[in-house]
Formats: structure tokens, sequence, C-alpha cells
């Protein structure tokens, strides 16, 4: 029950709980200082300075160092100073402010106490249809939250199952409650909220232009915000794989998120309105239907129609968190919408935190290729349960904790990140510690060529969305097909095609549109070939498929190995260890499921003879 007390993440250096006592981030912020210089020479000293909201500024002085922030900021230095010290990295210069001023993780925790694709065991706060949890591992989370820079949690699934609605009704109290104990570290909660709820006190429509449901929400806002001031928002799912929505009604969008936006917005709330939004009732031999273009078509001609406090959180690919998939094109085309990025760190795809994926590189290209000035703010689909380490793998720690760096600071780099988590997650000789980095920075690339090669996507099993199943998802609704018969494989994406390549401004859209410069990670996403098309290094598309399995395979094992080797804690250890035997007999079944699917439609042998299981 109480093992998660010895299972610290990224904290080892902060091996003492807060205490319940602490109920502002300023006393948070002495405390941590306290604990953590306590039996070290430097003196620290906590300067309040109210101008400086989030931000800090760490001074060293002649006997240690000052830090300078806001409420908040006083605690974000102490922890910038702590892992700046404890990773031996280089001290933030000057006055620190987070990019974003929104940084939000989404957890999808059921009042059932499951938590829809998470991989680190039951919900934290929610069991028996209500809210069930120790408040000592709250405020921990809290900690872990607030340590790198997380500043919103949204407690319940985007999926509002039957009783999610009451956590604006009866449960309000207990929502208030568990909202006061993240406070001390700076965290504010954020509600899922369901577009049809008025319709469960009395009203035979939820139609957003109706007054009676305007009032409704209105009611419900100041209801929520009386109990809970500093409340960051509400997040919804709507006209979404059957979820309720304005649609139903007639009405955009637009007119749906507004109408909630206006309801809370005298209390500063933002209204998240989520933009995954496609026809998930697809007719597979529909070849025009293309749901990669659903979004943009949906929301580019409400572009300058939301109001000011709506943020429209738009997936960083247009599909569904697949290994890789080109930038939602949208993010790139709305220019008078305030945006948020959302990713997710749950590993839905990605081997469910069995298989590694370190997601800092996949991160920087997103950021890079999208310019961090195009959103307002980032959300993340959480990775956290109930599980002792948090995460499921212990390794998986280093999504959450590097989400919170980009976060704050969409610049991060990738390899500097993951070198600063493992040194505050472990204690390593210098060895040890690159052989670490190094695999985990492998690890993406590792996971794509063995379960996602050349922008194949969905290839994986139907519903779990773990291991191969090349066809699984080819007749099915969903809009998610590979095409591949005896002659090709691939979707033509471009004006011949489906046309989703226009909505890619000038640049993106030429380099797409041909297969000669399309980026061969993505080339099957966005081009329907041959078998023998020949690859730029010369080789043929199908030899490409069947290298890529064999090479991820290998790789698998082959970092399987030099992890073997870390002196871990025995727990950590012992739970990498599990993972890893499992990880490597998935990409075994990965390479040998897609290599036989391709050798059979193709009828091409491998050039290097090896054996491709039958
Ligand atoms: C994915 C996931 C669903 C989830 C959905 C969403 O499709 O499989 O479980 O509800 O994303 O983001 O809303």
């Amino acid at each position: 029950m109480d093992g998660w007390k010895k299972r610290l993440a990224w904290l080892r250096v902060l091996p003492e709980p807060v205490p319940a006592d602490r109920d502002t981030p300023l006393k948070t912020a002495e405390f941590e200082k306290e604990l953590f210089f306590g039996g070290r020479k430097e003196t620290v000293r906590l300067l309040k300075d109210d101008a400086l909201g989030e931000g800090y500024e760490i001074l060293p002085t002649d006997l240690g160092y000052d830090v300078r922030g806001g409420e908040t900021g006083v605690l974000y230095g102490v922890y910038a100073l702590i892992r700046a010290l404890t990773a031996a990295s280089a001290l933030p210069r000057g006055v620190r402010k987070p990019y974003y001023d929104l940084r939000m993780l989404d957890s999808w925790d059921n009042m059932d106490g499951t938590v829809e694709r998470g991989y680190a065991g039951r919900s934290i706060w929610f069991e028996g249809n209500a809210f069930a949890y120790d408040p000592a591992r709250i405020r921990q989370l809290g900690r872990m939250l607030g340590s790198v820079g997380i500043n919103a949690l949204c407690l319940n699934n985007v999926n509002v199952h039957q009783p999610a609605q009451r956590l604006l009704e009866d449960l309000l109290p207990k929502v208030r409650e568990f909202a006061a104990l993240l406070r001390p570290f700076g965290v504010r909660i954020m509600l899922s909220v369901d577009f049809s709820q008025p319709m469960q006190h009395g009203l035979d429509t939820a139609d957003p232009l109706d007054e009676r449901v305007q009032g409704w929400w209105r009611e419900t806002a100041k209801r929520v915000w009386e109990a809970i001031p500093d409340l960051a928002g509400f997040l919804v799912k709507a006209d979404s794989e059957h979820r309720p929505g304005p649609n139903t009604y007639g009405r955009t969008h637009a007119e749906g998120a507004n109408m909630l936006a206006r309801a809370i917005a005298p209390y500063g709330g933002k209204l998240v309105w989520r933009a995954f939004v496609y026809n998930c009732m697809q007719d597979w031999r529909d070849t025009k239907t293309d749901r990669p273009r659903a979004a943009y078509d949906l929301y580019m001609p409400l572009d300058g129609q939301f109001d000011g406090n709506v943020i429209l959180q738009i997936k960083h690919g247009p599909y569904d968190f697949q290994i890789r998939e080109p930038l939602s094109p949208l993010l790139l085309g709305m220019k008078k919408t305030s945006l948020a990025l959302e990713l997710q760190l749950a590993q839905e795809y990605p081997g469910q935190q069995i298989d590694l994926y370190a997601m800092p590189p996949m991160w920087r290209e997103i950021l890079d290729e999208m310019g961090k000035e195009k959103v307002r703010a980032v959300a993340a689909v959480s990775n956290l349960g109930r599980d002792d380490c948090w995460t499921g793998h212990p390794f998986a720690a280093l999504n959450l904790f590097s989400y919170g760096l980009f976060s704050w600071d969409p610049d991060s780099e990738a390899e500097e990140t993951v070198r600063q988590w493992v040194r505050m997650t472990y204690a390593l000789e210098k060895g040890q510690e690159d052989t670490l980095t190094e695999w985990l920075l492998r690890s993406r690339s590792i996971y794509e060529k063995y379960a996602a090669s050349l922008g194949l996507c969905w290839m994986i099993t139907p519903n779990s969305h773990y291991g191969p199943n090349p066809y699984g998802y080819e007749f099915q609704a969903w809009g998610t097909y590979i095409r591949a018969d005896r002659n090709a494989v691939g979707i033509d994406r471009t004006e011949k095609g489906t046309g989703y390549v226009s909505q890619y401004p000038e640049k993106l859209r030429e380099m797409y549109a041909r297969p000669e410069t399309c980026p061969d990670g993505l080339k099957l996403f966005f081009h329907r070939l041959p078998y023998d098309y020949r690859m730029r290094d010369g080789r043929t598309l199908i030899q490409r498929l069947y290298d890529d399995h064999f090479e991820g395979a290998e790789e698998a094992r082959a970092m399987a190995e030099a992890l073997k080797t870390l002196e871990l804690p025995e727990a950590d250890k012992r739970e990498m260890l599990e993972r890893m035997d499992k990880q490597l007999l998935n990409a075994r079944e990965w390479r040998d499921v897609v290599n036989t699917f391709f050798h059979r439609f193709s009828g091409a042998e491998d050039e290097q003879g090896r054996k491709i299981y039958d």
C-alpha cells in the first residue's frame, strides 16, 4: 500500500515528505530549501517579489544563493536550483519565466478507478465512483508536478462517464478538498465536462444557443468557482468518438465553445476545447474521406470566431498520437485562435510503458517544426497511476519530468533534459550514466523501426493498441488504413490523392508532395508506393521495410544487454528487467508479423536471406 513512499522518482534528493501544514508555495519552498540545504554549506535566502509571479531569479552570493520570485516563482526557483546542483548543470541565469502560462497534465481517470489508456495501475484519486486517496500521496504528486513546473492538473477523463458529472454537483466539496492539497505546489485543478450535462437536470436540450442551457452553465460555473476560485478551467471533448456536442443542434464548435467560455469568463476560467474530431464511422471502401484532413477542414473556417478565453487543444499530429506523424497542419494554419499543443505521455501506441520510449527527441522535432510561438499553452495526457513507481516503468517518469521542463522552456534540449533526469533519479557512475542516457535517446527510433517504419501507422492490435496486427484496423470504421495490397502500400495524400498535403504552408507542402523529397519517416504516410520503389539510399521499399524490422528487434536486444549492466535500486532494476523481457518479445513479434505480412503480399525475398517467419 505504502510502497510509493519509497519510490521518489526524480526526487530522491528530497527524501522527506512535505508536511501538511505547508499550505502555500512559499512555505513549501522554505521546507524544500531546508531539506536540501540542511546538510550543505551554502546559505540560501528566499526573497518574495510578487511582481515576478511564476518567475524567479537565482543570484549567487558570497555564502550561497538568493532566490527571488513571486509566490510560486520562489518555489520554482528552489526546485531549479536543486536540479542544477544535483545534475551539475548550469545555474539558470537572469529572470526566468515560463514560456507558456498554462502547462497542463490531463488525466484520463474514471471515477470507477480505471484510467483510460493508463499503464501505471489504477487511478491515484478515484475508486468505486468516489474520491479515494491518501492525502500524503496527492501532496507528493503535487510536489512532483511543481518540481518541474506543471501548473494545472485535469482530474477526470475527457470521456466523461457517469458519475463524473457529479464533480460539478454534489462532489464539488470533495474537488475543493483535493484542490487544496495541490495548491501549495502551484498546481491548479481543471475538470473535464460533459457538453450534454444540462440534460441531466430537466432540460430537453444541450443546444448552446438555448437560453436555459446558457443559464444552467452560468449557474454551474458560479457554484464551481465559488467553491474553487482558482480552478484553471474546463476541458471539453465534444462531437468526437460519440461524445455529445454542438453539432447535434446544428451549431458550430465556436458556438458551443463560446457558450461555455462565457459562463466561466467572469472567474478568469479557460475553456479548453479539443480539436480531436473526425468521422469514426467511416466505410473503409471510401477512399475520399481522409481522417487526417478532418480537424483542419472543420476548424480553419472557424478561425477568429472563438472567444478570448477559449483555447483550442490540438494533438501534435493529424491522426492520434502515432509513433511518427507530420505536424498537424491546424497548428500552423490557425492564426486568430489561442491554441494548445496536446502531447501524450501515456504510451498508448508507443509500447504502453513496457517498451522504452523516451519522448524528448520527438518533442524537440515537433517544437522545431511548429515554432514555439504558434501555441499559447501545452497539455499532455498523463502517464501516472497508482503503481509504486508512479509510471509503470520507472524510466517512463522521464517523460513526465521532461514534459514539465519543455512546457516551461520549449527551447530545452533533448539530451540535456534526459541527462538531468538520469542524474536526478539515480546516482550512477559516469559510464553507466552515459549508457542509460544514450539508450534512452535511441529508444524512440528503435521502437519506430519495429512498429511504424516509413510512417506506416496503425498496424497495431485494435483496441488494446499493443503488439502488431497489420490488417487489424484495415476494415474498420476508424479511418485508419494502410491500404497494402500485392502492388503497393500507403496512402496518396498529394493533390492527386486525398489532397491532405494542401493543408500545409507552401514549403512543407512541396516537401511532402514529392516522394523524393518527403522524409523517409513519413514516406508511406504521404505516398502510395510500389514495393520496388527505390529509396534515396538505393534500397527498395520492401527491403527497407525488412531491414528496419530486423534492425529494430536487434537494437532492442542490444539495448537490453546494455541496460542489464546498470546498478539501479533493487525495485527499479527488477521492474526494468521484467519489462525489458516483454519488450524483446514484442519487438520480435513485430518483426516477424510485419515482415511476413509484406513478404506474402510482395513475394520479394530479403536480400540478406534472413529467415522471415512464415
Ligand atoms: C485515442 C484513445 C482514446 C481517447 C482518444 C482521445 O483515440 O484511444 O482512448 O479517448 O484518443 O484523445 O480522446
